[in-house]
């Protein structure tokens, strides 16, 4: 037997028992003829006491012991006269009368504390260590908690969980694929799924009627805190349900999250149109745990002799309410913070609301005070506030006014870490012009179903068309994302066509699908929801790294087991391919 308890769990209930325990060596310390030995394992720490007194031999191999070791102790609880309030097992310590070494550790390379002074790059090369750190392991024990829950809601909501497979067939759409040779298929390749969108579809076709997987998915794209090469998502399907029936059942699933993981209520989930989203906030992730929306202020600029305006497809603003007091170096801040390169604004414009009622801008010279003040009334200011302007291309200086917002409500302490604004954002369009491949893009992907009185212009006016199609956005990042699926194999066929695709390439490519199609489709839609962010945002952190026990970093490595990583000749030519190098 290695253990009767944990090394969480003795209090003053257990004084007198003999009890063992089993453990790595947190610390130890000699002081005098006692020799404690904090003893760690998932659930807390016990402290130990050696008495060179009592047992002479026992103290002294337990002396020689380093960090890390792993031991099996038998001993007898006893309380301690100097109580440790921080930690569940403070009120006692063990008197120990049997060690028993388990394994021994070399000197770990950081310090397995919360507070270490491993790196980022020592930590990840040593991932093993830095899950023992409670820090890092209780992230890893939050998203299992958030799993056991998905699992339960869905389970009984008679979800189905079914695995799809993981070598699937490369597709032109989305993002790049990570792709596998076939060696008993010479120069033919698989590619792993960056969602199992179309076997969820197939599923609904076999009459599976509602779905679930917990799955891993893989994209070769450009990395950044909310984005791993191979990530989680709760990828879920219905049949026979309209779309309003799939975020009532989805917001509902994350209502329960929130309940029974945080002991949160949400409010219904407010829903706004992706045009609204972005003329209000200017992307498609608005975080509306503050308000300060972009207003469009073309009308009240244009034509008054400053050339700046006039030759700006669009001219956006913001209050920055009770920000008139800025200095001009915290205008001077911003502006250079806007014309960073990541930013790309060529300049700001403010106007001053002061509290004195006075108004004073950057733009004194070509707009008179009447003028400034029509335009500080479009917004509502308050003597007090400060209006920042951004001007240019439309597309640029939405993006721009976007990133602006959340700089100046991170700067005005407007945004909470440990309140929740989730918000669906649905009418995506179905398509968007991409000018460089000169065609049109799927907004969503190729399988999404145009609104039903939309169909009629889908062949004449495509830009022009929405979607069934919906986000999960929370506190500013997408959580989810779904739609209601084509399941008429002649609209798919005109879809693919208006994405370029010739009859060949969309039958070689998804005929699989559209062949499924002709043997009775049910209608049907669905989401995916990013599992690594639901746990990063639902624990209040944006980067997904920690809560995966095994992440790769910003380069797409895995430092620890050094992978990607180059594969000798003879198993290149197992594989018939030949690298010119
Ligand atoms: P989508 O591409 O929107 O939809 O993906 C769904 C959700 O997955 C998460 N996600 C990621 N998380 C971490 N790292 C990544 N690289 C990454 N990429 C995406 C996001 C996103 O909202 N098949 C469709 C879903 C459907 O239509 O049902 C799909 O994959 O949180």
């Amino acid at each position: 037997m290695f253990r009767t308890h944990n090394c969480g769990e003795l209090n003053i209930s257990h004084i007198d028992q003999n009890i063992q325990l089993s453990g790595w060596i947190q610390k130890s310390r000699d002081l005098g003829g006692l020799t404690f030995i904090d003893l760690r394992d998932r659930y807390g720490i016990t402290q130990l006491i050696f008495n060179i007194e009592k047992d002479e031999n026992l103290c002294l191999k337990a002396r020689k012991l380093g960090r890390e070791c792993v031991i099996h102790i038998e001993g007898i609880v006893v309380e301690r006269s100097s109580k440790n309030k921080k930690i569940k097992t403070g009120e006692i310590e063990i008197n120990v009368i049997k060690l028993n070494i388990l394994n021994l550790s070399k000197s770990p390379p950081f310090t397995i504390e919360n507070n270490t002074d491993g790196g980022d790059d020592l930590r990840m090369k040593f991932r093993y260590l830095d899950l023992r750190r409670p820090i890092s392991k209780n992230k890893i024990i939050f998203r299992s908690k958030i799993v056991q829950e998905i699992r339960k809601f869905l389970n009984s909501n008679e979800f189905i969980e079914i695995e799809t497979p993981v070598l699937i067939k490369s597709t032109p759409e989305g993002a790049r694929d990570f792709i596998v040779p076939s060696r008993m298929n010479e120069g033919q390749f698989y590619a792993l799924p960056q969602s199992p969108q179309t076997f969820k579809q197939l599923l609904m076709v076999s009459g599976f009627d509602k779905y679930f997987q917990i799955v891993k998915c893989f994209r070769d794209e450009d990395l950044r805190a909310d984005r791993q090469p191979e990530f989680t998502q709760i990828d879920c399907e219905m049949s026979f349900v309209t779309q309003d029936e799939i975020l009532n059942k989805f917001e509902n699933l994350i209502k329960y999250l929130f309940d029974s993981i945080l002991n949160v209520k949400l409010n219904d989930f407010p829903r706004i149109s992706y045009e609204d989203a972005m003329k209000n906030y200017g992307n498609d992730k608005p975080d509306i745990r503050f308000d300060m929306k972009l207003h469009e202020i073309n009308n009240l600029t244009k034509n008054k002799g400053f050339e700046i305006f006039d030759n700006s497809e669009l001219i956006l603003g913001i209050n920055a309410n009770e920000c008139s007091n800025y200095s001009r170096k915290s205008l001077d801040e911003i502006t250079n913070w806007v014309k960073r390169p990541q930013i790309g604004a060529s300049g700001l414009i403010y106007i001053k609301f002061n509290t004195d009622k006075s108004i004073k801008s950057s733009i004194d010279k070509f707009f008179n005070t009447s003028e400034l003040k029509k335009i500080l009334d479009y917004f509502k200011a308050k003597p007090g506030d400060l209006i920042l302007i951004l001007s240019g291309m439309k597309n640029k200086v939405r993006k721009q006014m976007s990133e602006l917002r959340i700089m100046m409500a991170n700067r005005m302490g407007l945004i909470k870490k440990n309140e929740f604004a989730p918000i669906w954002i649905i009418d995506f369009p179905l398509l968007e012009w991409d000018d460089e491949s000169n065609r049109f893009h799927a907004m969503h992907h190729p399988f999404t179903s145009p609104k039903q009185n939309h169909i009629d212009i889908l062949s004449q006016s495509p830009e022009k068309v929405l979607a069934n199609a919906y986000d999960l956005v929370l506190n500013g990042n997408e959580i989810g994302g779904g739609s209601i699926r084509i399941h008429d194999m002649n609209l798919q066929k005109l879809l693919f066509k208006l994405l370029g695709f010739s009859e060949k390439e969309a039958q070689n490519q998804f005929g699989f699908l559209m062949n499924a199609f002709e043997y009775g489709a049910p209608p049907h839609g669905g989401i995916a929801l990013g599992l690594d962010r639901l746990c990063a945002l639902l624990d209040g952190n944006e980067s997904i790294r920690d809560y995966i026990a095994f992440p790769k970093n910003n380069s797409g490595r895995d430092i620890m087991i050094d992978a990607p990583s180059h594969i000798d000749n003879s198993q290149l030519s197992e594989l018939n391919l030949k690298l010119d190098i």
